[in-house]
This record gives C-alpha cells, structure tokens and sequence, in this order.
C-alpha cells in the first residue's frame, strides 16, 4: 500500500490534517489503534477558539457546530465569596470561544471523511515506524506496510510516533503538578450561562456545559486519585462546597453519565520533527487543562503542517517542512505559560505556605480589577492569531 501522507492516530489532529490534505489533492492513510465507536464517544476538551471554530468552517467541517455549539463571550472566575466576570466582548471585542465537545468535533471530521471516500483504518495493532531519514514506511496489523512520503505521528502523547525518533535527538522539557482532575458529565441543565472558574480552599472547580440541558464539571482531585471512590453524592457535595460560594448560586444536579480522572502534566519535545516524521498535536505538546488550550493547539499544528505539505508536493519545497517545528513552537510556549499560569493562579498547592495564598489572592484581585491583567487572559484564552510571525 502507498500514500503521500501516512497518519498515525485518528483525534482531531490526524483527522483534521488527513481531511485538509484531500481538499488539496493530497493522499492520506489514518492508522488508529482504538475503534471508531471509543474515538467517537471520548469525552475531552469542550472549549473552541475562535481560529479553530473558522479553522472548521474553513474546511466545510463546521455546519453542525455552528448549529449546536454554543457562543459564549466571557467566562467568571469565582473566590473569596465574589464572582468576577472576564468579557472577551469589552476586552478583545470581536473573539470569543465556541463551547462543542471535542467528541462531536472527531465525529464530524470522521463523517466527511468516510463522505469522501478518505481511508481511515480503525482497530489497528502493532504500528511500527520504519526508515524515518529516508524512504518512510508504516508496520501494523500482521505485517501490513504502508509506504509513504511523509509520516505524521498524530497519536497523542502515549502514541508510539514520539519514542521512534532515536535517543538523544529531541530534547524534553517538563513539569508534572501534584494533583490531577475528576472530569465528569451529567444531565442536567447548566446552572450558569457562562464557565465558572473557582477558586476554593478545598480545591479548583470548573463548571462547563456541553448543550442546555447536559453539564460537565471538573474536580482538582489528588494525583493517585481513582473516580471509583468518587461515588456521585460524593462529587455533587464537592462541586456544592467548591462552588456554591456566592449569594443566589444553586447548583443543579442530575444523573453523572460519565467519569475519568486526568492527569496534570506540562510538556514539551524540540524539535516537533525527525527526518521525515512531523509531530503534531499532543504527539509533542501537553498542557494542564486549566486554559482550554490543548486540542486548538492540535489544530494550529495542523495548518502549519498543511502549508508545508502543500508547497512540498506541489513543487518539491522542503523550505516551509524544515521550518515546521519553528512556526509551531512559538505559539506552542505561549500556550504552555498560559495554561501553567491559569494552573497556578486557581488550584491549591498542598505546599503553599499562608504567604503562597495571600500571593494567589493578590494575583487574582490583580487579573479581575486591572483592565491590563484581565485583557491578558482574555486574549491568550480565546486563541493568538494564526500568524505569529510578528508582535503579538
Ligand atoms: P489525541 O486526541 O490524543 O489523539 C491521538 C489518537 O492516536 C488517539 O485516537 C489514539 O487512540 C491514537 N493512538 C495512540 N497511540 C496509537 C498507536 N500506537 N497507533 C495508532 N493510533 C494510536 N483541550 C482544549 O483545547 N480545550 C479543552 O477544553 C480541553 N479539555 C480537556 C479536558 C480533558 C479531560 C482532557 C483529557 C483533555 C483536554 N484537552 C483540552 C486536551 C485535548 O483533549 C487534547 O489536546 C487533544 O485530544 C489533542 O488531540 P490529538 O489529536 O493531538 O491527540
Ligand atoms: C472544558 C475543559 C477545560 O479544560 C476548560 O478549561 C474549560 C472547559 C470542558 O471540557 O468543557
């Protein structure tokens, strides 16, 4: 078997790169390890920034979106008693955010590809990397091959694209943080029109939707923490005392549908390459949930490495793929202080003396009364521009 690009792993990177390349005449394989139902039905990220909602649009993947996602300009951070509401529409007027959960994003982009006639292989076992510096080929199943020009290892940060670069070419850089969150979701009405960011002495709550009548919410939780002793009356008691910290706020609770536990983790490989595999997505990027950060990144990646794939195939250019990793990784570190500093401004640490406290307060009361503090978040949360190759 033969392909101009083969992709390894089937989240929104794989699929939205293997789409954007057939609306260029390009040819991809999607290998995939899980089946379409467990790709279809995994609850993640809910939080589009406006370039990833025109990214969709763009490349005709956004008409149900735009029909059930859910426009929201601000966001509250909530502490010390008070609600104080970030408005992107006074702030950064014109950007906002689009709430639609990343499982309706990958069904999206697996329907118009099936649509398309595109080759996307789910199931498939023992994917292996061959011959990455020159003539590339992929293993899988009982000895399968696909022989292609180019690899990109799409398949997430567990994926097998990243451990076949050989030892000592790429340099890590990491941070690990001392608790994780309980993600659940539940039927029920969201209790806010907006996200609800707390702040609490017993620990971040995050208070998110998914459609007008189902909810989801997340619990910093310790990092060994297992959602098995997380029995439901014990999550709802958590979000009341995390959350019903302001006067007239009652949280409403329904029946939990669905329940994981996520670890906390910053990340980072340089380069984003190796001969010719490209990494894209959380293959070389993680960070901690708190900014909503990770899948928009999956999708910049994706653009850039369709311009370069681009102007390789039309006519033998290697000049955009060798610059790859450079145009991802500014944005890239942006977002890594963004989500570490959303991190540290809104969970408790355990080793925070009364000093790290009162700090945190400060920065907080600092974020919600300046106009500057508040248009910094506001603008790292709903997306840079794409282009970043001058002043932000
Ligand atoms: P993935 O979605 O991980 O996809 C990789 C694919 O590769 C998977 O389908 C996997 O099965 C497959 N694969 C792995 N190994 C192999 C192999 N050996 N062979 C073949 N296939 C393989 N991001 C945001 O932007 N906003 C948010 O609000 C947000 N919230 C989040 C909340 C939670 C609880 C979690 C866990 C994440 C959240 N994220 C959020 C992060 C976001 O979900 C990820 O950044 C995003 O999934 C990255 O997409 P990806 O395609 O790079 O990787
Ligand atoms: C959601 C996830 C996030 O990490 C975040 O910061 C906001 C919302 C969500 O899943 O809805």
């Amino acid at each position: 078997m033969r392909t101009q690009v083969g992709i390894i792993g089937a989240g929104p990177a794989g699929l939205l790169l293997s789409h954007v390349l057939h609306l260029r005449g390009i040819s991809s394989v999607v290998l995939e390890r899980r089946s379409r139902d467990h790709v279809e039905r995994r609850v993640r990220a809910g939080v589009l920034e406006q370039g990833t909602v025109d990214t969709l649009i763009e490349a005709g993947v956004g008409a149900r979106m735009l029909r059930e996602g859910l426009p929201h300009h601000g966001i509250e951070l909530r502490y010390g008693g008070a609600g104080h509401r970030i408005a992107f529409d006074e702030l950064v007027p014109g950007r906002s955010i689009t709430v639609y959960g990343q499982q309706e994003v990958v069904k999206d982009l697996i329907e118009a590809r099936l649509a398309a006639g595109g080759d996307i292989r789910f199931d498939v076992e023992n994917v292996a990397l061959h011959s990455l510096e020159s003539q590339p080929y992929v293993t899988f199943g009982d000895g399968e091959r696909l022989d292609c020009d180019v690899i990109a290892g799409c398949d997430g940060f567990h994926g097998v694209s990243r451990p076949s670069v050989p030892e000592g070419v790429l340099r890590t850089f990491e941070r690990e943080y001392p608790f994780a969150w309980l993600g659940i979701l539940a039927e029920v009405t969201p209790s806010a029109e907006e996200l609800i960011y707390a702040r609490n002495e017993r620990g971040f709550a995050l208070h998110s939707m998914r459609s007008p009548t189902v909810s989801r919410f997340y619990l910093q939780v310790p990092p060994d923490a297992d959602a098995d002793d997380w029995p439901d009356e014990r999550i709802w008691d958590e979000l009341r005392a995390r959350l019903e910290t302001v006067p007239g706020f009652t949280l409403a609770t329904g029946p939990i549908i669905e329940k994981g536990v996520t670890p906390m983790r910053s990340f980072v490989v340089e380069p984003m390459q190796y001969g010719r595999l490209y990494l894209a997505g959380d293959a070389a990027h993680i960070v901690p949930p708190t900014g909503a950060k990770g899948l928009n990144l999956a999708v910049a990646d994706v653009r850039v490495l369709t311009e370069a794939l681009d102007a390789y195939f039309r006519d033998g250019s290697t000049a955009l793929l060798d610059g790859y990793s450079a145009a991802c990784l500014r944005r890239v570190w942006r977002a890594q202080h963004f989500s570490w500093w959303m991190t540290t401004l809104l969970h408790t640490f355990e080793e925070d003396d009364d000093y790290g406290r009162r700090l945190q307060l400060s920065h907080l009361d600092y974020v919600t009364s300046s106009g500057a503090a508040a248009t910094t978040l506001a603008e790292n949360y709903v997306g840079l521009p794409f282009d970043l190759t001058g002043p932000l």
